[in-house]
């Protein structure tokens, strides 16, 4: 079986970055609009030192009075004109990085609800998490901004070029080295100032993501009054932080002061130097050394722009790689290489045919397990603790495929048949029951508003459970907080045992709580438990003496095989594992008897 890669670090690879291309091209007229607008922006800047230019050169004395005002009124309608199209040009791009951005996350959301357990079980949800939140912001930027400027800051560069080697080339000459040495510098310190931002980043993610776990585990942690070591391990986490961050503003600091002291100084002085000595031989005018200079530092401009934006582009670069790397994932489907939509049938009988499996290829977890769930029948799973029972259930819900044998559904291969009108058969009622955030009602038909609210309340009252809606505020409405935290342990697993008798299954997975209930929930549970296997084909991980007694078929598993099967009585008059796994159930049920109840 292929294990997906983990999708971590920092690379990038141009396949990726090509995919992030076609997302843009429906929106390519728009592009092209905000690129001429961006491109007649660039033109008007650099306009601006040539109107200079003739102020300087052509308004000489109080009877060009005239020229004054029309130069005035040139400056500030180009500004007005610049900022009018810039504010347009921006808005258009946003508009399309959200557009961009909001398809790539839709198309993400959709690919992670259909990835396979694999990926879950190898990837951290917090990860995902920020994924989806924080690398498609990341794309934002990009696809808002970035792009666009990057390509428009390089037109910058290479048009007040052409314009400098034209109007005078001993400039451009003595222009050029610096910038060219001012490019390879910054090449090299925006890798480096690149570096220790990063790094400034990921103990930031460290910090927080311990935070987290701290405070999930804040019980804990009161509990054996761990505060000051919490609190010292958190202050080491910020301070390495604060180490990092303030290296890596330090280096850049340094590093554009340098850049600054470059630009505005030693370049306008060597400027200044030549061109003085030009006007004074009159091979230059005024105004066009005033332009020269200004020029300078539009050129400038763009290799900052650059440098500054490097670390952003490269973070873009990291994000979209990631976030298409996600959206190549194989879904459950694809991983194991079925289209079938052949509808499974109603089950006769479900059964592993020497089916063996390992999560990863070095560990095999199932060996060699056959077995036969017949309609109507009760089957109890039971074992020692990583025996494998659960990974069996897993097989059968089909969230992983066997690595050999077969599962076979009325004798047909369970494979044949599409997953989902399998899972349609299958109710699950786990141990760890999953609420989440919305009504009681919600929580007990999972979001399928065709399931009527009269039909939960009657599954409700089936299992005995009317008294916990009845007490809550709002009856089946009532909102529960955050994995119904609202709800007791035992008022969860009712709900739970509703949720899965609404869904009429045709076949019920159950894996019994360990965990004891006071007498009267344990009572009204067993009397749910009853009326939700009756007539139910059903598998049952058991730890109730009474739920496995009353199985039709019990196996008992050991290190990922099935090594004792029957029922009961046959099972104890074996004297084998089972009875020693019954005489150890009984012995501890005599500090909790109702664990021994029959
Ligand atoms: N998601 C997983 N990834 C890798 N290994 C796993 C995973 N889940 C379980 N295992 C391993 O598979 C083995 C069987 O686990 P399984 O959960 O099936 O045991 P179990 O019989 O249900 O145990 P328990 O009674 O404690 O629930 C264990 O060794 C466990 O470490
Ligand atoms: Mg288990």
């Amino acid at each position: 079986m292929t294990e997906p890669k983990k999708i971590q670090g920092s690379h990038y690879s141009l396949a990726e970055l090509r995919a992030l291309l076609t997302y843009f091209y429906p929106h390519r007229f728009r592009m092209l609009i905000a690129f001429v607008m961006m491109m007649t922006l660039t033109g008007l800047m650099v306009s601006r030192p040539v109107i200079l230019r003739s102020i300087i050169d052509n308004v000489t004395g109080p009877k060009d009075q005239e020229l004054m005002l029309f130069h005035a009124a040139l400056f500030v309608g180009i500004l007005v004109l610049a900022m009018c199209i810039s504010y347009w040009q921006s808005m258009m791009m946003a508009r399309v990085g959200l557009e961009i951005v909001s398809l790539i996350k839709t198309n993400l959301f959709s690919r992670v609800l259909k990835l396979s357990l694999h990926f879950f079980n190898s990837h951290k949800v917090g990860w995902l998490i920020s994924r989806v939140e924080g690398d498609t912001e990341q794309l934002r930027n990009f696809c808002s901004h970035l792009t666009l400027r990057i390509v428009a800051d390089i037109c910058l560069f290479f048009g007040v070029l052409g314009i400098m080697v034209t109007t005078d080339p001993g400039v451009a000459v003595r222009v050029m080295p610096m910038m060219i040495f001012l490019m390879i510098l910054i090449l090299a310190c925006s890798k480096k100032i690149s570096e220790y931002f990063n790094q400034a980043r990921s103990r930031y993610a460290e910090l927080s993501g311990s935070l987290a776990e701290y405070l999930q585990a804040i019980f804990l942690i009161q509990l054996y009054d761990r505060k000051s070591q919490v609190l010292s391990e958190l202050q080491k986490k910020s301070l390495a932080r604060m180490d990092a961050e303030n290296r890596a503003s330090l280096f850049s600091n340094a590093f554009w002061g340098f850049f600054l002291f470059m630009t505005e100084g030693v370049l306008i002085a060597i400027l200044v130097g030549y061109g003085v000595h030009q006007v004074q031989s009159s091979l230059m005018s005024l105004g066009t050394l005033v332009m020269m200079l200004e020029f300078s530092r539009q050129m400038a401009q763009p290799l900052h722009a650059i440098g500054e934006n490097f670390h952003a582009l490269q973070k873009s670069a990291v994000s979209a790689s990631r976030v298409f790397k996600i959206l190549n994932e194989k879904t459950e489907e694809e991983l194991i290489e079925t289209s079938e939509t052949k509808e499974a049938p109603a089950l006769l009988s479900l059964g592993f045919d020497n089916v063996s499996f390992a999560y990863s290829s070095d560990k095999p977890v199932l060996k060699g397990i056959s077995f036969d769930l017949l309609k109507g029948s009760r089957t109890a799973l039971v074992g020692a603790s990583g025996s494998g029972k659960s990974t069996t259930i897993q097989l059968l819900c089909r969230y992983f495929e066997p690595a050999s044998g077969r599962i076979l559904l009325n004798g047909e291969n369970y494979s044949e048949f599409s997953i989902s009108s399998c899972r349609k058969k299958i109710g699950l009622v786990l141990q760890d029951i999953f609420l989440f955030p919305g009504s009681v009602l919600d929580n007990i038909r999972v979001l399928d508003e065709s399931i009527s609210e009269e039909k939960v309340l009657k599954a409700l009252d089936q299992i005995g459970a009317t008294y916990l809606v009845q007490k809550l505020p709002m009856g089946i409405r009532t909102e529960l907080t955050e994995r119904g935290s609202n709800l007791s342990m035992g008022e969860r697993q009712l709900l739970s045992f509703a949720r899965a008798l609404c869904m009429e299954p045709e076949l019920l997975i159950l894996d019994e709580a360990t965990a004891s209930m006071d007498t009267y929930t344990e009572r009204v549970l067993q009397r749910a438990l009853e009326t939700l296997l009756r007539d139910r084909t059903s598998v049952i991980i058991a730890h109730r003496l009474s739920t496995i007694r009353s199985a039709d078929q019990i196996l008992v598993f050991e290190q990922g095989e099935i090594v004792e099967r029957g029922n009961h009585e046959s099972l104890m008059s074996l004297d084998g594992k089972y009875s020693e796994l019954i005489k150890m159930q009984t012995s501890v049920a005599v500090s909790s008897p109702l664990r021994a109840i029959a």
